[in-house]
């Protein structure tokens, strides 16, 4: 694992996008990973800039984004495909058609979940896999459990995970009680995992799950098993 602490969330930004940047020049036609919630957005803004600059072009490369609340569309400004189209996809010129999130509104929720392995599997794999961490170890929305669940599946979010995430709605009651979430197959399949974390409130569990036991009961610990793994960590 390699793992790299940083004075602050500028540069825990910076460097986590130049590791994208170096991944969609040296290959075009990436499959990215890509993760929501507030850990990622220097990074984007950084890709848009760069973008921008001309030092970037997604015109070929795929997006598959981790995880969906149930029941919110695209349209509600707290899904997160509402999040990757406004701080991402509209920015930059990638293809909207080859920008994939789960779709939290599927009548046949399983069969969502398994159309979007098959998708996921037909693009040949993720080529990086950008994640943050929750403050329970979830990584998605892989909440921890006494196993590691592998295909993209339905959860109940941790009460410890609502909570949370209430400050992004009205109340911890508009939180969305279920999501849907790509499983540890599918992230631990990628060719490279870079995982971002910043604040003083991320530091205990950073240090349980990457340098303590491999558990499901700490999800992310299970990346201390990928052959390609970065980690950055900023307590600013
Ligand atoms: C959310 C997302 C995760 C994200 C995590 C941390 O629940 N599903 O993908 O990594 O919480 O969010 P933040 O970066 O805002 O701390």
């Amino acid at each position: 694992m390699n793992y790299i602490e940083v004075e602050t969330y500028e540069e825990l930004s910076r460097k986590a996008a130049a590791i994208i940047a170096a991944q969609v020049i040296s290959k075009p036609e990436s499959v990215l990973g890509l993760a929501t919630g507030s850990s990622p957005l220097g990074t984007y803004a950084c890709l848009v800039k760069a973008y921008e600059n001309k030092d970037l072009d997604f015109s070929k490369v795929t997006s598959v984004n981790l995880d969906e609340y149930v029941g919110l569309t695209g349209e509600n400004d707290q899904s997160y495909r509402y999040f990757m189209n406004t701080n991402l996809f509209s920015k930059i010129n990638i293809r909207k058609e080859c920008t994939f999130v789960p779709n939290g509104c599927a009548d046949d929720v399983k069969k969502e979940c398994r159309e979007y392995d098959e998708r996921i599997e037909s693009l040949g794999g993720i080529d990086i896999q950008l994640l943050g961490i929750g403050l329970d170890g979830h990584i998605g929305f892989n909440e921890p459990d006494e196993v590691f669940t592998k295909e993209t599946h339905l959860v109940d979010l941790d009460p410890s995970t609502i909570e949370a995430n209430a400050r992004f709605f009205p109340s911890a009651d508009d939180v969305p009680k279920q999501a849907v979430t790509m499983g540890m197959g599918g992230i631990m399949n990628a060719k490279k995992v870079l995982l971002i974390a910043n604040g003083k409130n991320k530091e205990e569990i950073i240090k349980k799950a990457f340098f303590g036991t491999i558990t499901p009961k700490i999800p992310a610990s299970i990346l201390q098993l990928h052959p390609d793994v970065t980690v950055i960590y900023s307590k600013n």
